[in-house]
């Protein structure tokens, strides 16, 4: 009974497969043009004239002058002949299930559930403005392992996400939750809190036991905690090598928040990959960050929103004291480190400023002394290298995903072009064009 079972089965199976057999080609051949007029090599630091862009199914096969003509026949064609053509935008910093309308006090009132479906509008407005990729540097309760894992199955649109779970912070730092009195005690606490080498290690591994890509921790206070100092350096240097290190065996990657001097030297020598704000990073501290080779996420717009609609949206008074120190500064220090030939990626800390708008932040890093194309290169090819990710994401070149966007202005006579974006594709899947054909 059960060979004939068997058998039956085969037989249903080979008959299947004949039935199907040119159906599945068509679906495994997924062929797209796109015709760019002008595409920014962002590896070569360049624009190239008239590129065709041969997409099958998620990735880029072929990319130069004529390379569509070899395209199979039933290729379907995206005339971008009008436009400029990049690869997806990258934002390294971002807290997608964050809202900017929501700050201070009134952050107590969001259950985990509600910033997670929070999080899927906020990814849908971050595709749809050209980033299609990005790092989300801090979510209480896994809320941004949900919203990864969504849109990788297919049923969230949003950017392709590096997710690092709750922040891991000391007691009473930039990631523990700092706003309610000691009787509060259980719910006060933040969950990525633990003290000490060992247990700062037990974070890391939690977090990777329930689905983070890396680590983020604070290695100084910060702006929108309450009570914490931006000079004051949390975790001493031997818990931030521990970080480092846990990190290291799972073959991960870690990522500071730090504004103070001392606290981005720290971990700088602890050997994280990124330093996220850095605004008070001083000579030695650059010096390090250049020999190391570590990159600085310095969000030089967001001081724009905060002191400008901040207060609207509940942050609170001593937030809005502490901005006022910082803002000013990081810009300078964005052109100090630019100078000495430090490694600066684009990252904005969108969630606090309104998801979708996280292109304002090029005009302010090309006003800081970048290039437009060192600017869109800090959001593309060295976004892609900072995440370990240069092997899919960040240049339009074969092999990687088709993750493209398009402009109708040209970004690199003004890179405000990139706060209009007309045209994204993501994985070989148009979610926008409004691009004239030619
Ligand atoms: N999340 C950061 C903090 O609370 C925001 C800092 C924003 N300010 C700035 N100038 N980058 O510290």
């Amino acid at each position: 009974m059960k060979r004939l079972v068997s058998i039956a089965a085969a037989a249903l199976c080979l008959a299947l497969t004949q039935a199907a057999a040119p159906a599945a080609a068509d679906q495994a051949e997924r062929v797209v043009v796109v015709k760019a007029g002008r595409l920014v090599d962002v590896v070569g630091a360049r624009v190239l004239e008239n590129q065709d862009i041969v997409i099958r199914n998620d990735r880029i096969v072929a990319v130069g002058p004529g390379a569509g003509a070899s395209a199979s026949a039933g290729a379907q064609v995206i005339d971008l002949s009008g436009a400029t053509v990049l690869p997806g935008l990258i934002d390294s910093h971002v807290h997608l299930t964050s809202r900017a309308d929501v700050h201070g006090l009134r952050r107590l009132t969001v259950s985990q559930p509600r910033a997670a479906i929070a999080g899927v509008a906020n990814a849908r407005a971050t595709l749809m403005a050209g980033f299609t990729t990005v790092r989300n540097l801090g979510a209480p309760g896994f809320t941004d392992v949900a919203l990864r894992d969504s849109i990788n199955d297919g049923e969230t649109v949003g950017p392709r996400m590096q997710v690092s779970g709750p922040t891991v912070s000391i007691t009473g730092g930039h990631g523990d939750q700092n706003l309610l009195p000691p009787e509060y005690a259980e719910t006060a606490r933040g969950g990525g809190v633990a003290n000490g080498p060992w247990a700062v290690r037990e974070r890391v591994r939690e977090n990777f036991k329930y689905g983070a890509d890396l680590i983020k921790f604070t290695a100084t206070g910060g702006v929108l905690s309450a009570n914490t100092a931006l000079d004051a350096q949390q975790f001493d240097i031997e818990e931030m090598r521990a970080i480092v290190q846990e990190a290291k065996l799972a073959g991960k990657r870690v990522a500071t928040h730090a504004h103070g001097a001392a606290g981005i030297r720290a971990a700088i020598e602890a050997g994280v990959a990124s330093v996220e704000h850095a605004s008070f990073i001083d000579a030695e501290g650059i010096r390090l960050a250049v020999r190391n080779g570590t990159y600085l996420s310095m969000d030089v717009y967001v001081s724009d929103y905060i002191l400008g609609e901040g207060e609207r949206a509940g942050i609170l008074p001593e937030s809005l004291a502490k901005e006022r120190e910082v803002g000013a500064r990081q810009r300078e220090n964005f052109t100090r480190a630019l100078r000495a030939g430090a490694k600066i990626v684009f990252g904005t800390d969108a969630g606090v400023y309104p998801h979708g708008q996280n292109a304002r932040q090029f005009a302010f890093m090309v006003r800081g002394g970048m290039t437009p194309m060192q600017a869109i290169r800090s959001a593309t090819v060295s976004a892609a290298d900072l995440m370990g990710w240069s092997d899919r994401v960040g240049a339009v070149s074969p092999g990687l995903y088709a993750d493209l966007i398009a402009v109708t202005a040209d970004p690199l006579a003004d890179v405000r072009a990139l706060e209009t974006v007309g045209f994204v594709m993501k994985g070989g899947v148009v979610h926008r064009n409004e691009i004239p054909a030619r």
